[in-house]
């Protein structure tokens, strides 16, 4: 990220959690532009079988755009997080970073998620914590004072996450990173902020005044990052079926698992 103040690259960083055999299938959910792999390209090991994909077709056309000068070979699938189109336990690492809590149906997505990993695969997923950006949120709240500036944390975020993984993943373990943005330059702010669609016009005008103001004061925006991933794990011995009805996409039906446990009333 262009303000931040830590110089080892987010990406590199999730990467260096991975944990994985050499021979690896792997399947990333909601890839966006594809930066997991791109600032990551010199150490992929050469006989991973990655796949990427994203419900949206231009991230996807992005995704692959961003990696067709790669050596390396890369699947691209479209695919939506609550109906994966692959076999039980196909992968032994399914990622997910900052797609969760887009997802509407996260139940499903989870149970789809635990239905492909192998017995003792993992499932790794960013998101954010609830300091996440909070200076810039308590800046805008000078603006509007009820306004609600989402990072997604509400729905699935380093503080609520767990307990909604435990539900299909025997162990979860959480990885914490917390970092600093310095803002130098009022368009990056009121970008960001317009981008959220929170103020009108006016405000937004106002907000602009404001953050001047801040830098021509203090030089700076300093805005706290509150991020991190979770490792979630799929039992060594687990290769009972999801706790959930599943999409046979194949043949396009919807199975009943035998032997799954009572679907609980928010399941589809
Ligand atoms: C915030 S971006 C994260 C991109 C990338 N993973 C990263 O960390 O840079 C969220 C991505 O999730 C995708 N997405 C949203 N809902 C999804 C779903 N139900 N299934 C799969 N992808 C989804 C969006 O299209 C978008 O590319």
């Amino acid at each position: 990220m262009r303000f931040s103040t830590d110089k080892y690259d987010w990406n590199r960083w999730v990467f260096d959690h991975f944990n994985l055999p050499a021979q690896s299938r792997i399947l990333e959910l909601g890839c966006g532009t594809a930066h997991l792999w791109t600032r990551n390209i010199d150490r992929v090991p050469e006989a991973w079988d990655v796949t990427l994909s994203d419900l949206s077709t231009g991230m996807l056309r992005e995704a692959q755009g961003s990696l067709c000068q790669s050596h390396r070979h890369f699947e691209f699938e479209i695919i939506d997080a609550q109906s994966i189109p692959s076999n039980d336990e196909t992968f032994h690492a399914v990622i997910a970073n900052h797609v969760l809590y887009h997802v509407a149906d996260r139940p499903r997505a989870l149970s789809e998620i635990r239905r492909v990993l192998k017995p003792g695969g993992c499932l790794y997923a960013a998101t954010n914590g609830q300091g996440h950006l909070r200076e810039l949120r308590e800046l805008v709240m000078r603006v509007k004072p009820d306004v609600y500036l989402d990072t997604g944390t509400d729905r699935f975020g380093l503080d609520n996450g767990s307990e909604q993984l435990s539900r299909w993943f025997s162990k979860i373990d959480v990885h914490h990173r917390q970092g600093r943005l310095a803002v130098t330059e009022v368009d990056a702010l009121v970008a960001y902020v317009q981008s959220t669609r929170r103020l009108d016009q006016g405000q937004l005008a106002e907000f602009e005044k404001l953050a001047e103001k801040e830098i021509a004061l203090h030089g700076v925006v300093q805005i706290g990052t509150d991020a991190g991933m979770f490792e979630a794990h799929k039992d060594a011995l687990d290769s009972t079926p999801s706790p959930q009805v599943s999409i046979d996409q194949r043949r396009g039906k919807r199975n009943e698992r035998p032997g799954a446990a009572p679907v609980h009333h928010d399941d589809p």
